[in-house]
């Protein structure tokens, strides 16, 4: 069980170098049950080299992982899924010929082998159906889940990345800039989105240079720069020209 003072998910004073550049270093950060929180940084700031750590893709250079206070080693991305860390990666694409319900379980097998033992296997209707009704929990109309993804909008196909994400993760839903490309309506239904995968419980990390949008939606923001955090306050505790400030560098935190 969680208790409510005690971090869901957390990183301690980790370190990542790519050869002679230090992408992250030192960086502890924590993250409560039914918690949204804003990571902001400029372009090369580390948020998707943190992203990467947080979510088993690569293992840092130096620091440790906790995940609910017992540290943890992610082998593989497929380790920290199975502990229940859904990650939506910075561009990361739906293999388009695939209908969208295929894209739902791709890669499940072994997550669905309860049911699959259970029943022997499932019926594409069944995954259309199961798909569907996923993607409708978390929030998501998609046309027809057996429609392939390649004719579906950008947009559409942005929902339906999240929809998946957000339907598998039982702990953490890490969101790495899930709003680009999206028109006003679509963003304002990924930041619902959000705040129904927090009313869940879970642990969110919503990644976005659309600062309104972080302003909006999270709990607390933690401000990244050069590798660095420089900032970890309740959101409340900013307005956008504090926050710009404390990004860019013109305003110091501390
Ligand atoms: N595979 C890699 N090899 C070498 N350097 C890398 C690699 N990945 C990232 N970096 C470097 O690490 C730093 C942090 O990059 P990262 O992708 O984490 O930034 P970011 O905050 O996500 O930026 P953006 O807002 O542009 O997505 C940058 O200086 C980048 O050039
Ligand atoms: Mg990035």
């Amino acid at each position: 069980m969680t208790h409510n003072n005690q971090a869901l998910y957390e990183v301690r004073n980790i370190s990542k170098r790519y050869g002679s550049v230090v992408a992250l270093e030192d960086v502890s950060l924590q993250i409560r049950a039914g918690e949204v929180i804003g990571l902001v940084g400029d372009n090369g700031a580390g948020k998707s080299t943190l992203v990467k750590a947080l979510s088993g893709a690569h293992q840092p250079s130096s620091g440790e992982i906790l995940l609910e206070g017992k540290s943890v080693v992610w082998k593989s991305p497929h380790d920290a899924l199975e502990a229940g860390i859904e990650t939506l990666y910075q561009d990361s694409g739906l293999a388009p010929d695939l209908s969208v319900s295929a894209n739902v379980f791709l890669g499940r097998e072994k997550t669905i082998g309860g049911i699959l033992g259970k029943f022997g296997f499932l019926s594409q209707k069944d995954m259309d159906t199961q798909a569907h009704k996923d993607l409708e929990a978390v929030g998501i109309a998609v046309p027809a889940s057996n429609r392939s993804v390649s004719q579906l909008s950008g947009g559409q196909r942005q929902a339906v990345a999240i929809g998946r994400a957000v339907s598998w993760a039982s702990k953490v839903i890490i969101l790495d800039e899930p709003t680009n490309h999206l028109g006003a309506r679509q963003a304002g239904e990924v930041l619902q989105i959000i705040k129904r995968a927090k009313e869940r419980g879970l642990g969110v990390i919503f990644i976005s240079h659309t600062l309104p949008h972080v302003l909006q939606a999270t709990d607390r923001i933690v401000v990244l720069r050069l590798g660095k955090i420089v900032a970890d306050a309740p959101t409340s505790t900013f307005d956008a020209e504090k926050l710009l400030g404390t990004i860019t560098g013109l305003i110091e935190a501390h």
